[in-house]
């Protein structure tokens, strides 16, 4: 039998991780037949609910889940964890300043990387969910510095599946028959959803979802708008963000990382830049990527139209203006 794998959420008494942690106990992020130990960690105040959602997985006798860790204790929470899902986090409020939210941010993923990089397993792998993302991804990254930087990511594949979704209903198709769209950037209304090199299976083949939308106004236009504000959207109509969406994204996310992307196929992570399609290195971006044997690569070569490039570099700006802003709430 396999050895269990301990897989830390953290924020989970929130509205993803209730979605969440089911999900992963039944097998959905690492394969029906992966036993799993979940570490849930929350903060103080929200201690109370988090050991209701730990009753609850009891009572839910998953046959996959050996056990339960649920503390407002950082180090117990990451110690000997194999994978950690960073959902906890300080959202913005109104009449927040922007750099407030930046600065509360700052400080949890700088004091929850070094809890990681002292107590995790070796080669543990960061899924970092909560906003802004990619910045605190960044931030995780530089104060645990003994995690190698190719273990540390964040969610745009919600943006990812979200960009699936809209080709799928528009040309009237199975999502599943949809791929290779790709998110550019950072988790934010700046992205760039590329579908230059997106195809669907047909019966007469693989053709590309340029080919099959004829209307070049809705791909440069309502389908990238609609993609970009879907969070706000949710928000709209649900009066809370997005949760099921999120989980299980995040669970596709460490699914395809730890087991591999299906030949063919990319999905988008967002990773550390190499500077790969002149992206500024050192920026935790959005890329193309495909994943075996556990580890990610960043899709090369894909030609990048001058609309795009555009895109690509504006989105890019904005995470360059995000570092500068986190590093000046360190000081
Ligand atoms: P929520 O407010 O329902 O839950 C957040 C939880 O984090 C709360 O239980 C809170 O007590 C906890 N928390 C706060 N500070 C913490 C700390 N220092 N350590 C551990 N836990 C802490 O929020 P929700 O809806 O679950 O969203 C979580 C985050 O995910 C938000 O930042 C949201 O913006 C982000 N998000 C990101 C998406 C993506 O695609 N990357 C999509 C949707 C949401």
């Amino acid at each position: 039998a396999k050895q269990p794998v301990r897989v830390l959420v953290t924020g989970a008494a929130g509205q993803i991780g209730y979605a969440l942690v089911p999900m992963i106990a039944r097998g959905v992020m690492l394969g029906p037949d992966q036993p799993v130990i979940l570490h849930m960690l929350d903060i103080a105040p929200a201690a109370e609910a988090l050991n209701g959602v730990k009753m609850e997985l009891v009572d839910a006798a998953f046959p996959l889940l050996k056990g339960v860790v649920a503390t407002t204790d950082v180090v117990e929470a990451c110690t000997e964890v194999n994978i950690a899902v960073m959902v906890g986090g300080f959202p913005r409020k109104e009449g927040m300043e922007r750099k407030d939210v930046m600065s509360k941010n700052v400080a949890i993923y700088k004091s929850q990387a070094s809890a990681l990089e002292k107590h995790a397993a070796a080669n543990c792998k960061v899924l970092v969910v909560a906003n802004p993302a990619n910045t605190n991804a960044l931030i995780l990254k530089e104060f645990a510095p003994s995690i190698p930087e190719k273990n540390i990511s964040c969610l745009t594949r919600l943006d990812h599946n979200r960009a699936l979704g809209q080709v799928s209903e528009r040309l009237n198709v199975p999502v599943s028959d949809v791929k290779n769209v790709i998110i550019w950037g950072n988790h934010s209304s700046t992205q760039y959803p590329d579908v230059n090199h997106a195809s669907v299976k047909t019966p007469a083949g693989e053709k590309p979802v340029r080919a099959l939308v004829a209307n070049d106004e809705w791909l440069h236009g309502e389908f990238i708008t609609t993609v970009q504000q879907r969070g706000a959207a949710i928000i709209k109509a649900r009066k809370l963000s997005s949760a099921l969406s999120a989980a299980s994204s995040a669970c596709d996310h460490i699914r395809d990382w730890v087991l591999g992307t299906p030949e063919g196929t990319w999905v988008s992570m967002g990773v550390y830049s190499d500077g790969s399609y002149n992206v500024p290195a050192g920026l935790i971006y959005s890329f193309p990527v495909t994943c075996r044997n556990g580890e990610w690569t960043i899709v090369q070569g894909l030609p990048i139209d001058a609309l795009s490039r555009k895109k690509l570099d504006l989105t890019a700006e904005e995470l360059t203006e995000e570092k500068e802003l986190a590093y000046s709430c360190l000081s």
